[in-house]
Order: structure tokens, then C-alpha cells, then sequence
């Protein structure tokens, strides 16, 4: 990899309700319509890095699409969120999952990344993305959004077989979409598993890290990839052994002593409170330089929020951000 000149800055979430360009779309479609229209979904892929001087691209989509491909029936509701219409909670509604067809189940999303990648004519990345294994199984069986995840645990605890067979079919899944977003033009992969963060460190070994490893065994080594979370301080050894070139962290723990965790031979993505976007300019600023000042500007840091921005947040935030990273960042 190249080594950049100052410290680069992508944002997870960066095109959403927090820009009024996106707003004005979103009033005349629901946000499924807007994925699954390839020329909507790259135009608000390009909304965020034509307004701010951001290092990288993501695809505009969501995690728990692909999941439609397997036979998951899925409603977005503007207050609820995601639902899940039969959440998964037996042997044999993990048995019913099918295996997806990427380029039948996904072309919308494929179809996204060959408009926008050309649009960004090579000055950028792009990014593609999926949730990880352990993410879309809470997700499934939960049904939808959850403080304690008690679903996901029960199943995990009470039908071993079934959650292992469960988490290697989305393995397959995830495998499956990221090979073929990085055969339609993605550059990079995140895979987000943010909730994963509700496991203590015992449970991440036994329910969730080899099928981890075997998603990151089965990415095409031709992009970087990049295994993000949420609340992992506790996990990082055992998430960098699982893989991703990069290891994305929040804002919990500061980012050198994250980086210890991980070992300083690995890069590091991350890890500014989204929520700080939300405080006055001199209390962003402040973080942003002790950020850079832990993380240093000798290589192995991208600069991220430790989660995505927060629908609140104002876009002259945004720019500060960028704008002051690439200040810091520039490399002694
Ligand atoms: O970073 C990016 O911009 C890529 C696109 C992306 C979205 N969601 C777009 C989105 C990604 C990577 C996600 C991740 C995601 N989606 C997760 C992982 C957790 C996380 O945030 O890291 C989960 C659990 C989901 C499922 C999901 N999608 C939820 C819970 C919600 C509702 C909450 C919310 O913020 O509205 C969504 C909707 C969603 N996904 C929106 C966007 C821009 C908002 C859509 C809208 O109403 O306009």
C-alpha cells in the first residue's frame, strides 16, 4: 500500500439524513427504493465526497439486504427501523436460508458500484461492504434492534448446531457479496460486525471467530479489507486473529491503547465519538488532534468515527473534521 501524505478520512454513514442533498431525495423515495435503484444509490454514494475532501467512497446500501436473497422477508420502517417479518428461532428456519445468487440477488447493488465507480474516475476508493456473520445472526433472530441481544444468546446457548450452521451460511453469504462487489469494482471491504461487541471474549471464541476467519480467508486478496466493531476493546486480539488487514475500533478506549491490542504491525481505522461532531468547533478540534496525536502520522491510521455519523449532525461539522484531519495528519 501506499503511503499516503497525511492521515486519510472516510466516515461510516457519510451519505444519510444528516445531509439536506440526501433529504431531498429520500422525500420521494423510501431508503429500499434508493438502494435498489443503481443510479440513486451511486448518485448518494457521490452526495458526501463531491460536498466534504473525504479520502474514501462507500457504497450506499444496507447490511441486511442480501439477506432477502435467502428467503428473509425485510421492512424498513421509519420509526422501528429494520424488521425481520418471521425472526429466525428454530433449527428449521436455519435450515430454510438459501444461498444467494449474487448476480441475480444483488445486482442492484453491483450495478450501483459499476456507476459509481467510474464516476469517482480514479481520484478515490470505493468502498463495498456486508455485516459479519454474528451481526446479521442477532439481526435475524432478534428481528430487529435490541439492547441485550437475551434472543441471540438464547439460541446461541440452547441450539449450539443450529447457530453454528446458521453463522456458516451467512459466512457464505457475506462471502459471496463481497467477492462479487470487489468483481464489479470495489476497491476496499468493510464487514461490520457491530454488535458483536454484547459478547464476552469466551463466547467470541467458541460461537463467532472461526467463522470470522473463514470469511477472511475466502475475500479476494486482491482489495484490503477492513473488520469493524462496536464496544470491542475486549475482543481485538481475538478479532485481528479472526482477520482484516484493518481493524476498526470505536471511541471507547483511546487509539494508541486499542492499537497495543491489536499490535502496532496492523493498521487501524477509527475512532472519534460521532457525537463529537455534535459539540462547538474547539472541543471537535481538540479531539481530532489528540486522535492524531495517539494514532501519530507516520502510516497505519485512517482516520474514522468509531461509529456512523448521527442524523443530527450539522454538514459544517463534517468539513471541520475533514478539514482539520488532513491539518493534523500531515505527515512530520
Ligand atoms: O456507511 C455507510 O454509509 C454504508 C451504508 C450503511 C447503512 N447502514 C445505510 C443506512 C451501512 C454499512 C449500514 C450498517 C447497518 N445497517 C448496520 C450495522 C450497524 C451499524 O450501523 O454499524 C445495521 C444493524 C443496519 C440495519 C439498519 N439499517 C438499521 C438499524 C437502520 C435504522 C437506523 C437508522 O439509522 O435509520 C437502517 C437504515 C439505514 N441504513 C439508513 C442508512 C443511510 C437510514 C435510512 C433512511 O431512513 O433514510
Amino acid at each position: 500500500m501506499e503511503k499516503p501524505d497525511c492521515t486519510p478520512i472516510w466516515l461510516m454513514r457519510q451519505a444519510g439524513r444528516y445531509m439536506e442533498e440526501y433529504r431531498a431525495l429520500r422525500r420521494r423515495h423510501t431508503f429500499v427504493e434508493m438502494c435498489k435503484t443503481p443510479e440513486i444509490a451511486a448518485q448518494v454514494t457521490l452526495q458526501p465526497v463531491l460536498r466534504f475532501d473525504l479520502d474514501a467512497a462507500i457504497i450506499f446500501s444496507d447490511i441486511l439486504l442480501p439477506l432477502e436473497g435467502m428467503g428473509v422477508a425485510l421492512h424498513f420502517d421509519d420509526a422501528e427501523g429494520p424488521v425481520v417479518e418471521r425472526p429466525v428461532r428454530s433449527a428449521a428456519d436455519v435450515e430454510a436460508l438459501r444461498p444467494i445468487d449474487p448476480g441475480r440477488d444483488l445486482s442492484y447493488l453491483l450495478d450501483a458500484i459499476r456507476i459509481a465507480r467510474p464516476a469517482l474516475s480514479g481520484r478515490i476508493p470505493l468502498i463495498g461492504f456486508a455485516g459479519a456473520p454474528f451481526t446479521l445472526a442477532a439481526y435475524l433472530i432478534e428481528g430487529g434492534a435490541s439492547k441485550h441481544y437475551q434472543a441471540t444468546k438464547a439460541f446461541m446457548y440452547a441450539q449450539p448446531a443450529a447457530f453454528h450452521l446458521l453463522m456458516e451460511k451467512l459466512t457464505d453469504l457475506c462471502a459471496a457479496s463481497l467477492n462479487a462487489q470487489v468483481g464489479a469494482g470495489a476497491q476496499a471491504v468493510q464487514v461490520f460486525d457491530s454488535w458483536v461487541g454484547v459478547l464476552g471474549a469466551a463466547d467470541y471464541a467458541e460461537y463467532v471467530m472461526d467463522h470470522s476467519a473463514r470469511l477472511f480467508a475466502s475475500i479476494d486478496r486482491s482489495v484490503p479489507s477492513i473488520h469493524f466493531g462496536v464496544d470491542t476493546f475486549h475482543l481485538l486480539p481475538l478479532m485481528g486473529r479472526a482477520g482484516g488487514d484493518v481493524i476498526g475500533v470505536d471511541w471507547r478506549v483511546p487509539i494508541d491503547i486499542a492499537w497495543e491490542a491489536i499490535g502496532r504491525d496492523r493498521p487501524i481505522q477509527g475512532n472519534l465519538d460521532p457525537a463529537a461532531l455534535l459539540g462547538p468547533p474547539a472541543h471537535l478540534e481538540r479531539q481530532v488532534r489528540e486522535i492524531v496525536r495517539r494514532a501519530g502520522t507516520g502510516g497505519g491510521h485512517i482516520f474514522n468515527l468509531g461509529h456512523g455519523v448521527l442524523p443530527e449532525t450539522q454538514p459544517e461539522a463534517v468539513e471541520l473534521l475533514v478539514r482539520k484531519v488532513h491539518e493534523y495528519g500531515r505527515a512530520a
